[in-house]
């Protein structure tokens, strides 16, 4: 009996109703269009084997949405995941891209649930068949797979969501200093790419900033419009982005404040991103009370225009998870759909290292490379940066895994050939650090070139004109968010 008869059986011996839809295209943006389906009504089955093909699972997750491989891994427990290739997929009895939930039961695959898929009701999934989708209940699927485990493994895919769903990007930035690379590859990539289809606010946080720097409130003041300049430096085009100022907007106060009544003093003291800041900021006993609560407060960021994707680094996640509770609880208890759940987009699976080697760029690290820094500077900096600490002689083999020289060349320089022969040579030891790090010089001043292009479109008198008129619009959205939620705590008088 092939795959497919033996879907037919298993659904058929279990009295499941089913459809089985036919289907030409093969890939999923191609069925989905067929089918004239939401992405999100549609599961897909990946396969991953681990550590080599010692165990293979398969991950369940809703079209739109991505793997994030960092959760993946995590949820696995094991670093060594990757896509089954065709020879394992043999092994497993599937051929490539035909998989199916309903044989991963008897197959002997564990099975990775990621959580959104419990949020979906009718299922287009595979049927083993190139001909055939198949079309099932959410609670009959449930009943097939049996007892699984729930995950969180996946983040919204940007290029596949339904267009009937309302999507607001927000973003934003403490203006403490100028933007650096780790800025860049973490969330301003991202959020130029989106602005292209959705919604984009971007919000400079200065309150946010104060709550760390109030006895140095020049510092911040300064950093307002340039970290506005480096954004539409990257690229941010004023037509389409809102760029605004957390302070202007009076009622993202007044939403921090009614938002503190549904976070419990524990779950902010638990908060892991504020406890390692609290650590690299030596604030020990004295760490204001405004700094520990900033995750409410930028909860009330993310809702006070009821955005829903935002665009991060991956430290930011427990702000996100925060977020989303507090939209939920609120929803919950004043019995209304205020706000939506608003999602995490990472940018990168992983901080981009300091110049240090130190785990995350950082500016009040001082291992940045900013990028508005010219190139003397930028020299200084790379030549500088550390690379392969046991490696004293030019001619010692060095280690390129996890190598910040090497990483960046992996971030930066686009010539891939150039990488490899330089990564081949520093194993060998035919490389010095020297040569590595003036390559290293040229790659990153080639991706700034257009950067610095860009910002002199933008001189600081015209980047307040562009930020004043986003401030005007946000405030208007603000406002009938307050209304709303005034209207449903009974304080609208
Ligand atoms: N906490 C973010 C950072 O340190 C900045 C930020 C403030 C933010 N409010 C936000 C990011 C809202 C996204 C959404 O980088």
């Amino acid at each position: 009996m092939n795959n497919f008869e033996k879907v037919k059986q298993n659904l058929e011996e279990s009295k499941i109703s089913f459809q089985l839809l036919p289907v030409k295209g093969k890939s999923v943006d191609e069925t989905v269009a067929e089918l004239g389906i939401k992405f999100r009504e549609g599961l897909s089955t990946l396969i991953f084997s681990v550590n080599s093909g010692e165990r293979y699972v398969a991950v369940l997750r809703r079209d739109d949405k991505n793997i994030n491989n960092k959760m993946l891994k995590q949820a696995v427990g094991s670093d060594n995941v990757t896509f089954a290739n065709e020879e394992d997929l043999k092994k497993l009895g599937f051929e490539p891209g035909l998989a199916s939930p309903i044989l991963l039961k008897e197959r002997g695959i564990d099975i990775i649930l990621d959580r959104a898929v419990l949020e979906m009701n009718k299922i287009v999934c595979g049927s083993t068949s190139p001909n055939f989708a198949l079309g099932i209940n959410q609670a009959d699927l449930m009943k097939i797979i049996g007892e699984t485990r729930v995950y969180s493994v996946t983040e919204p895919n940007p290029t596949r969501q339904d267009n009937d769903k309302f999507v607001r990007v927000l973003t934003g930035d403490r203006p403490t200093g100028p933007l650096h690379l780790g800025h860049y590859l973490g969330s301003i990539k991202n959020r130029v790419e989106l602005q292209n289809n959705y919604e984009l606010f971007y919000l400079i946080a200065d309150i946010q900033a104060l709550t760390d720097n109030h006895k140095n409130p020049e510092k911040v003041a300064s950093n307002v419009f340039q970290v506005a300049q480096d954004n539409l430096a990257c690229g941010i085009d004023p037509e389409k982005t809102t760029i605004f100022i957390q302070s202007m907007i009076p009622e993202i106060a007044e939403l921090t404040v009614l938002f503190m009544n549904l976070v419990s003093h524990s779950e902010v003291l638990r908060n892991p991103t504020v406890k390692t800041e609290i650590a690299d900021k030596k604030f020990g006993e004295t760490v204001p009370f405004g700094f520990v609560a900033y995750p409410v407060s930028q909860a009330a960021d993310i809702l006070f225009c009821k955005s829903n994707l935002i665009p991060v680094g991956i430290d930011q996640a427990p702000m996100i998870e925060l977020s989303k509770e507090i939209a939920d609880r609120f929803n919950k208890i004043y019995g209304k759909e205020i706000f939506p759940l608003p999602e995490a987009l990472f940018g990168v699976s992983k901080n981009l290292v300091g110049t240090d080697g130190g785990s995350k760029m950082s500016k009040s690290l001082g291992n940045t490379i900013n990028l508005i820094d010219e190139d003397e500077i930028l020299k200084k900096k790379i030549m500088n940066m550390y690379t392969d600490p046991n490696r004293i002689h030019a001619n010692d083999p060095g280690k390129v895994e996890g190598n910040p020289v090497f990483i960046y060349h992996d971030a930066f320089n686009i010539n891939l050939d150039e990488v490899n022969n330089l990564k081949q040579r520093y194993e060998k030891g035919t490389v010095g650090d020297v040569e590595v790090k003036e390559k290293l010089f040229i790659a990153i001043k080639s991706f700034l070139e257009p950067i610095r292009a860009r910002r002199e479109l933008f001189p600081i008198d015209k980047v307040k004109e562009i930020v004043f008129a986003g401030i005007e619009k946000t405030r208007k959205v603000a406002k009938q968010t307050l209304e709303e939620v005034r209207e449903v705590m009974k304080i609208s008088y």
